[in-house]
């Protein structure tokens, strides 16, 4: 028994806290998206200092993922982690600190005069990285159970190759965004290339992708409850990206949508 178990009279008890934590994320998810109906999300282009004291924007991302790195890293390395001998569970794992590992030792560091963050946003991206990366990846390792061969089913197959490829367009797209600026430019200029061609915002298609995929392979709530939340607040985003790009570029392309090729 591990220092977490230890807090549970059982592990029926322990997988019982996870599914609640999973079903609170997505209550959380409508209660977002309802909020997100009339504020968008203070970073970035909408940062403000309404929302606290501004941080530096490569410290605040840094610290803010930093938890979805460290809280796995801790699970897997200093609690018992009975299910990670098994192929399905390890290439689960390895698909959520591979996409934390980018973004918080990689990402922070490559961004070009982004906006401060303000306090609360930062805050609330600490609890929900921490959060998350908790429930993940102490269901994974410590409770998910598939079939001996699941990663040869089709759901699996396909939701894999869903995450790589989600995965790809959001490093490929952000790649694009910070090489509109030069250095020293903190300005907007028109994204192009890539899934730019086609949506306004390319990164969140890719990362929205990317988690569905993740949560076909993983077939949980708990991977259903992050992909649902990732789709609520960078949808909302997107949306609010596109209307913004309208606004401020007369030349802006008429054809591109917010978010998905071709639909929206
Ligand atoms: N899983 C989740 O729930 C979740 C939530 C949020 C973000 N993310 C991911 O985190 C990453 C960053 O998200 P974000 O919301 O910060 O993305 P974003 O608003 O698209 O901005 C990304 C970076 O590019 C710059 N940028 C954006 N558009 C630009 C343009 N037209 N011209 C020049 N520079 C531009 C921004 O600078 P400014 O700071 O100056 O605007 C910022 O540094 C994305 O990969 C996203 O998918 C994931």
């Amino acid at each position: 028994m591990d220092s977490i178990s230890a807090l549970f009279s059982s592990p029926e008890e322990e997988q019982y806290v996870l599914d609640c934590m999973a079903y609170f994320m997505i209550l959380m998810a409508a209660c977002t998206f309802v909020c997100l109906l009339f504020v968008n999300a203070a970073y970035g282009r909408y940062s403000s200092s309404k929302y606290g004291f501004l941080i530096n924007v490569k410290l605040a991302w840094f610290i803010q993922e930093l938890p979805a790195f460290l809280v796995p890293v801790y699970l897997l390395v200093w609690t018992s982690s009975r299910k990670t001998s098994l192929l399905a569970n390890q290439l689960l794992i390895a698909m959520f600190l591979c996409h934390y590992t980018q973004r918080t030792f990689i990402y922070p560091f490559l961004i070009r005069e982004g906006k401060p963050t303000p306090f609360l946003s930062f805050f609330l991206a600490v609890i929900f990285c921490a959060y998350n990366g908790f429930m993940q990846i102490r269901y994974l390792s410590h409770y998910a159970e598939y079939p001996a061969d699941w990663v040869t089913n089709p759901c699996f197959i396909a939701g894999s190759l869903l995450w790589l490829c989600g995965w790809l367009i959001n490093l490929h797209s952000d790649h694009i965004l910070r090489n509109l600026r030069g250095p020293g430019e903190s300005g907007y200029k028109i994204p192009r290339g890539g899934m730019f061609e086609y949506v306004s915002a390319a990164n969140y298609f890719g990362e929205i992708t990317e988690w569905t995929g993740f949560a076909l392979a993983g077939q949980s709530v708990h991977s259903a409850a992050f992909a649902i939340f990732t789709t609520v607040v960078l949808s909302s985003r997107a949306f609010a990206h596109h209307k913004w790009y309208l606004a401020k570029f007369e030349d802006y392309p008429k054809t591109r949508k917010a978010l998905l090729p071709f639909v929206v």
